[in-house]
């Protein structure tokens, strides 16, 4: 088959990897791509938020290059309705439909889901107005957390811990400082404690498969320190969670999810994101994603076992079944290497040197922002390579993959080195 992947970061490169294994698989296509994913699939350059003011051109992309199946990286295109228009083509897609991306593209669309079938979360209030978001900065009695209602690459959430930064925020969103259009819809809601994690399942719209549990770190410096990024790292590992925990948190949230989709009248077929906050209260959702994290994906899929392309052509098809997923034992772990400066603002065509060295200690380099030029990778975004390493424990795949990224150089290059640091102190699964 032919298989066409939309997005250009770490997470569309690991996809391609995985679905080039496939013995199914004859071409991999990838709109647009990057340095790294043009060295394992034919890439389509494309501007891509420009294409997405009209999903029909790219679905008629799909239908030109002959795709059996298309999977969708990254949130944007499904909010702006790609699935809809390959469907509408007669084209197999794996990712949802414009109504269920709702779920991620919009934070007031998601609390109101939630509130509406029953599934745990930290209390909210819409603000349409600074009124109403005035008059609720103090209903928690504490931190309060900002969210932007729009689409924000990660940028649109602040956990403010006292009302003066609270108020700064407001203002920020408000006026559009901050994120733009995004943010003149605002959701106040409660700060909740405890650890987070990443729960995605695959669903054909009827079965639902759960992958390994991650967790994802999305502060910028150690310790959880500094302001948000679109992530620095994650670890994938079956003891993050408890068998106990697991089955909670598919009673309690994604099958209220899924029937909840279907009583609007959505069919589900994609991966599911769920970002738990596990609390002293069980878990809660902080978040919905309609599609795979990133570098979530990175380590989880460095893992997988099985078929990627025929199981998602099976998600699309509404064939998943009772499909049961084959992993590598042990644990592995993504570390992000970005620019200096990220997530603020940054230089690029920094040359990059040490990839080989890194890949021959055993660790796999997912790009995220790279270029080539004569064979030389040099450096083209925030976040630049993925490293991405497994080990039989937990404790070895950290080694592994610091040694790995040790190995690797640009000019401004900063990682963090706490990646995991929570797994390998934990005694037991949460
Ligand atoms: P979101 O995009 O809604 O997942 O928010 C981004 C990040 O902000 C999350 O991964 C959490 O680290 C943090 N966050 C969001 N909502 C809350 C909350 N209610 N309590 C504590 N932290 C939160
Ligand atoms: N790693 C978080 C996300 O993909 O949204």
């Amino acid at each position: 088959m032919k298989v066409l992947v939309i997005g250009s970061g770490g997470r569309e490169h690991a996809l391609v990897w995985k679905i080039r294994q496939s013995p199914s698989v004859e071409q991999v296509f990838c709109v647009p791509g990057n340095a790294g994913i043009a060295r394992e699939a034919s890439c389509k350059p494309a501007d891509l938020p420009a294409a997405l003011k009209d999903p029909r051109q790219l679905a008629d992309l799909a239908v030109e290059l002959g795709a059996d199946l298309t999977v969708v990286g990254p949130e944007a295109p499904l909010a702006a309705g790609l699935a809809d228009a390959l469907l509408a083509r007669g084209l197999r897609v794996a990712g949802p439909v414009q109504a269920a991306a709702q779920l991620e593209a919009s934070k007031i669309f998601a609390k109101q889901f939630l509130r509406r079938h029953r599934i745990p979360t930290a209390d909210f209030v819409v603000c349409d107005d600074r009124a109403t978001a005035e008059a609720a900065l103090g209903r928690w009695g504490g931190p309060v957390v900002l969210k932007a209602d729009g689409l924000a690459a990660g940028k649109g959430v602040v956990v403010a811990s006292e009302p003066l930064q609270a108020r700064a925020v407001l203002d920020a969103l408000l006026s559009g400082r901050l994120v733009g259009e995004a943010g003149r819809r605002i959701v106040l809601e409660e700060k909740l404690d405890g650890e987070e994690v990443s729960f995605q399942v695959l669903t054909d719209g009827q079965a639902v498969v759960p992958l390994v549990p991650t967790q994802d770190h999305k502060a910028v410096w150690d310790d959880d320190l500094g302001p948000n990024t679109g992530g620095m790292g994650a670890y994938c590992d079956d003891r993050i969670l408890s068998e106990y925990l697991s089955r909670n948190i598919l009673d309690e949230i994604v099958y209220p999810t899924l029937d909840g989709l279907r009583d609007e009248g959505i069919v589900y077929r994609g991966v599911l994101y769920c970002g738990l906050m596990i609390t002293a209260d069980g878990p809660k959702v902080l978040e919905y994603n309609v599609r795979f994290g990133d570098p979530e994906t990175q380590a989880l899929l460095y893992r997988f076992r099985g078929d990627l392309a025929e199981t998602l052509l099976s998600v699309s098809t509404g064939t998943l079944g009772t499909a049961k997923f084959d992993w590598e034992p042990g644990a592995s772990v993504c570390v992000v290497a970005c620019s200096g400066g990220y997530p603020g603002e940054y230089a690029t065509g920094k040359p990059i040197t040490g990839i080989e060295a890194a890949e021959a200690v055993g660790a796999k380099l997912f790009h995220s922002g790279t270029s080539e030029r004569n064979g030389c990778f040099a450096t083209a975004g925030g976040r630049v390579l993925g490293v991405t390493a497994r080990g039989s424990t937990l404790a070895t795949a950290v080694q592994s993959v610091y040694d790995a990224t040790s190995k690797l150089h640009f000019e401004g290059m900063h990682y963090r080195r706490d990646i995991a640091r929570k797994g390998l102190a934990r005694s037991r699964p949460l």
